[in-house]
Order: C-alpha cells, then sequence, then structure tokens
C-alpha cells in the first residue's frame, strides 16, 4: 500500500461552460459556509469558466480555496485571437491549470503531444497542470495498455520536480456525463497504474508526492467507495462541482476517507 502521509487530499470542480459571474459567486459563498474548517484539509481547486476567474479570484485571494483554469493555448506570440495564454491565467490568479479533459480533445482534435506542449507552457510561468488521462470510449477495458502507450508522450521532457509539483486525474472518457462512475476496480486499476509509472519513469519520491485522483460522474453516493481506495488521493467533479452542497460533501468525505479530517477539526 502507498504511505500517503506527505500527501494533501485533492478536490476539484470543473464548471466546464456554465456558471455566469453571479453564479459563480454565489458558489462561493454557499460552499465556503457548507465547507467550514474542510477548506483546509483537502486542496481544492474551483476551475470556473474563463469569464468568472477575475471575480472568483477576487473572492477566493489569501483564502485555502484554490483557482483553476480549465484550458490555455500553448501556441507561442499573441496572434491567437479567442485563446487564453498561461501568462494571461498566471495574471488573473490561477494556481492550476486542467489540461487533457476528453471534450477539448475530441472538440479540438488535441494531441497527447498538444497537452505535453500545454503542460510546459504552464510549467513555465509557475502554474500547475493537473493532467487528465484515461482511455477513450472505443478503449473500455485497456486501460493497462491505453495508459501505457500515452503516458509518456503527455510527460515527455517533464522533470521529477516538475511531475511532483502536477495532480493526475484518471478519468476514462466512458464516465463522462453518465449515470455512475467506474467502478472502485477499474478506478483502483488505473490509478494505481499511473503511480506505478510515474515511480518507475520519476522514482519513489515523486511517486510518493504526485496527488493522483478519479474523475468521471462522480457525487455524494458513490465517493465514499471511491475512497475508500488507497489508490486515490480526491475526486473531481463536473455535474456535481457546481452544486455547492454536494460538492462540500464530497469535500468533506474525502477529508474523512483521506484522514485529515479530525486533525482539522480538532
Ligand atoms: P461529470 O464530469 O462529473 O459531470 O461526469 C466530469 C468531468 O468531465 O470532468
Amino acid at each position: 500500500m502507498e504511505d500517503r502521509s506527505d500527501r494533501k487530499p485533492f478536490a476539484i470542480a470543473n464548471w466546464k461552460m456554465a456558471m455566469t459571474i453571479s453564479e459563480s459567486l454565489a458558489f462561493v459563498r454557499k460552499f465556503r459556509a457548507a465547507l467550514g474548517d474542510l477548506a483546509h484539509a483537502v486542496d481544492v481547486v474551483l476551475c470556473p469558466p474563463y469569464t468568472a476567474l477575475y471575480a472568483v479570484a477576487q473572492t477566493l485571494a489569501g483564502g485555502p480555496i484554490k483557482l483553476g483554469a480549465q484550458n490555455l493555448c500553448a501556441a507561442p506570440g499573441e496572434a491567437h485571437t479567442g485563446e487564453i495564454s498561461a501568462p494571461l491565467l498566471a495574471d488573473v490568479g490561477c494556481e492550476w491549470v486542467l489540461l487533457g479533459h476528453w471534450e477539448i480533445r475530441r472538440r479540438a482534435g488535441e494531441t497527447d503531444a498538444d497537452v505535453n506542449h500545454k503542460i510546459h507552457a504552464a510549467l513555465r510561468v509557475g502554474l500547475r497542470p493537473i493532467l487528465l488521462v484515461g482511455e477513450a470510449a472505443t478503449e473500455r477495458g485497456r486501460a493497462r495498455e491505453v495508459l501505457t502507450a500515452r503516458l509518456p508522450p503527455l510527460f515527455a521532457d517533464c522533470e521529477s520536480g516538475q511531475v511532483a509539483q502536477m495532480a493526475v486525474v484518471y478519468e476514462p472518457e466512458w464516465t463522462i456525463g453518465v449515470q455512475e462512475p467506474a467502478s472502485p476496480e477499474c478506478v483502483a486499476a488505473g490509478c494505481g497504474f499511473i503511480r506505478q509509472w510515474i515511480r518507475q519513469e520519476y522514482g519513489a519520491e515523486t511517486a510518493r508526492a504526485v496527488r493522483i485522483i478519479y474523475g468521471g460522474s462522480v457525487t455524494p453516493g458513490y465517493a465514499k467507495g471511491l475512497l475508500a481506495l488507497p489508490e486515490v488521493d480526491g475526486l473531481g467533479a463536473g455535474r456535481k462541482g457546481r452544486d455547492p452542497i454536494a460538492f462540500a460533501e464530497i469535500v468533506r468525505l474525502i477529508a474523512t476517507a483521506k484522514g485529515r479530517a479530525r486533525q482539522i477539526i480538532a
């Protein structure tokens, strides 16, 4: 079993193309009230749409909840109408950025090499990548083979110190936006394989540091079973990440399962 004593649990809310500025601020108000002191027990990252980043950054400033973006454009220079670069995200107050989401891979034809360029663009300005990786819908049941092929190009030219700063979400395409998440066996195998691969490529210290979580149709009802897995350091949510009460409950379950709740509450 992994020694996770020095790994802080992790939670992500990806709001996708939803949430106006006023809805975002209302979420933060309700979420904070529901969460109480648990905000210190888990690294919680809220990923609003670009239009709400500034407002959410202002309201989160100085507090424990972190701000993340949902994507970035790695192209050099400024002549990229409609795109947002890593320096602009750092400027607005993002600490983290989601990279490699299946919805972007599908819509923009994004490849593993494209995601790798984005990882380096983020790291260059001190933004911490949250890498999403998993099997496509057509690759279901072949996680080991798919991850073996996909992880090397995704992590190309990353150094161990950089990998230790990242978080990885095991999120198969077929688990997004459906009724139930992947089975605990599948989640344990996927997250476990990713950590094993990182250990093999970057050493035990890096593998011990990197947070590896699961995402895909996470709900409070399913969270407990997923969080019982030692391979999982936390959870990411789309739909339930937009509901402040449900997401606060997911964070509470993460803190409880990963052993941080008691010491923070005490
Ligand atoms: P979902 O979205 O929780 O609504 O399934 C997950 C995701 O796309 O990251």
